[in-house]
C-alpha cells in the first residue's frame, strides 16, 4: 500500500494524478463484447477494468425465488483475486454482499421488471482490476450491458462518487484519496436525474453534502453522455456489419422498413442497358454451358413407384 501523501492538492488546484478538483477520470467502453451473455461492456474508468454480463429474461433458479408479477433482478459484483495488491480471498465476503445488494437497489426501480413475470434478470460484475471507485464503474457498465441485453429501463443509470481531502470536495476519488480521503460518498443517478444509490463514508458538514452532491451529479450527466455515445457509436457499427454481412435482398428489406406513406423509399431503377465492359456472357452462351441433367439419370424401373429416379449409371453398378 502508498504511504499517505503529505498532500492531496497542490498549489495550482491540481491533484496528484493530474486532474482538477471537479475532473473524472478517464473512461473507455466497449459494449457487446462476451458472445454468451444477452448483453455486455468492458469499462475501464481511469485504473479501473470491469467486465459486466447480463443474462435474461430468463428462467428462475431456484423457482421459489419467482415473482407472479415481476421479473427478479440479481447482481453479483465479484472482486477477481488478482485486481487489488494484496490477493483477495476468492468469492463472496461481506463487502461483496453489501456492494451487490446496493447496487441492484440502484437499477431495480429503473427496469421494466413488470413486464417479465417469472422471471430473472441475472447481471455479473467481474472486477478485473481496482483501483477505488469500482462499485461505481461497475453500476456504469452493468447499466450498458442491461441495455446491449435489450433490457427495457426507463433510462441508464450514471454513477460516480465524491468524496473529501485536505478539507476540499473532490470528484471521483481514487484509490489514495479513496484510503486517505476525509470523506467517499458514492452515488448513482438515473437519466431523468433521480438518486438511486447513495452511500457515505467519513464526514461531511450539510453544506459540504450539498455541494459535493451537486459534484457528483454533473459527474453523472458527464458519464451519462458517454454512455448514450458509446451506445450509439456500438449500434451504428452493429447495424454496419449486418448489412455487410446480409444478402442482397435482406439489406433491400432493411432499407425499406423505415418508409412511411408520407415519404416512401422508392425501389430502386433497374436498367437494362448495363455497359458493356467485355465480361458480359448472352443468354445461348449460359445455356450450352449447363449440363442435360437427363443423359445422366436413369429412371427406375420400378413401376409403383415412378417418381424416384436413380443416379446409378451401368458403369456403376455391380453385379
Ligand atoms: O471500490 P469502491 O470504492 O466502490 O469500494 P471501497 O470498499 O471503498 O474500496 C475502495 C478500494 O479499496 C477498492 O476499489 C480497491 O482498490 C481497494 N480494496 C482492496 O484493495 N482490497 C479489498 N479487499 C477491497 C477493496
Amino acid at each position: 500500500m502508498n504511504e499517505k501523501p503529505e498532500k492531496f492538492i497542490d498549489e495550482n488546484g491540481l491533484r496528484l494524478d493530474g486532474r482538477k478538483i471537479d475532473q473524472i477520470r478517464d473512461i473507455k467502453i466497449e459494449i457487446g463484447i462476451l458472445n454468451r451473455a444477452d448483453g455486455s461492456c468492458y469499462l475501464e474508468f481511469g485504473n479501473n477494468k470491469i467486465m459486466a454480463a447480463v443474462y435474461g429474461p430468463r428462467e428462475v433458479h431456484p423457482r421459489h425465488q419467482q415473482k407472479a408479477t415481476k421479473a427478479i433482478v440479481r447482481y453479483k459484483y465479484n472482486m477477481a483475486s488478482f485486481s487489488v495488491e494484496d490477493r483477495k480471498r476468492p468469492g463472496p465476503d461481506r463487502r461483496s454482499i453489501e456492494v451487490s445488494k446496493v447496487s441492484r437497489e440502484a437499477f431495480e426501480k429503473e427496469i421494466f421488471t413488470e413486464l417479465y413475470p417469472k422471471s430473472a434478470i441475472d447481471i455479473f460484475i467481474e472486477i478485473l482490476q481496482a483501483d477505488a471507485g469500482t462499485r461505481t464503474a461497475a453500476i456504469n457498465a452493468a447499466s450498458l450491458a442491461l441495455a446491449d441485453a435489450g433490457i427495457p429501463m426507463r433510462g441508464l443509470i450514471s454513477s460516480c462518487a465524491v468524496g473529501k481531502v485536505d478539507d476540499t470536495l473532490i470528484l471521483d476519488l481514487n484509490k489514495d484519496e479513496d484510503n486517505y480521503g476525509q470523506a467517499d460518498m458514492p452515488i448513482a443517478m438515473s437519466t431523468d436525474g433521480k438518486i438511486t444509490l447513495l452511500q457515505m463514508d467519513g464526514h461531511l458538514t450539510q453544506e459540504e453534502f450539498k455541494k459535493g452532491l451537486e459534484m457528483a451529479q454533473q459527474g453523472c450527466r458527464e458519464i451519462y453522455e458517454l454512455q448514450r455515445k458509446a451506445l450509439i457509436d456500438h449500434y451504428n457499427n452493429t447495424q454496419k456489419e449486418i448489412i455487410q454481412d446480409a444478402p442482397v435482398e435482406s439489406v433491400k428489406d432493411i432499407s425499406t422498413e423505415s418508409a412511411t406513406e408520407e415519404d416512401p423509399i422508392e425501389d430502386p431503377v433497374i436498367s437494362d442497358d448495363v455497359p458493356d465492359n467485355g465480361n458480359t456472357v448472352n443468354d445461348d452462351e449460359i445455356k450450352e454451358d449447363i449440363p442435360d441433367e437427363k443423359e445422366e439419370v436413369i429412371l427406375d424401373e420400378d413401376e409403383d413407384n415412378p417418381a424416384i429416379v436413380s443416379d446409378e449409371t451401368e458403369d456403376d453398378t455391380l453385379e
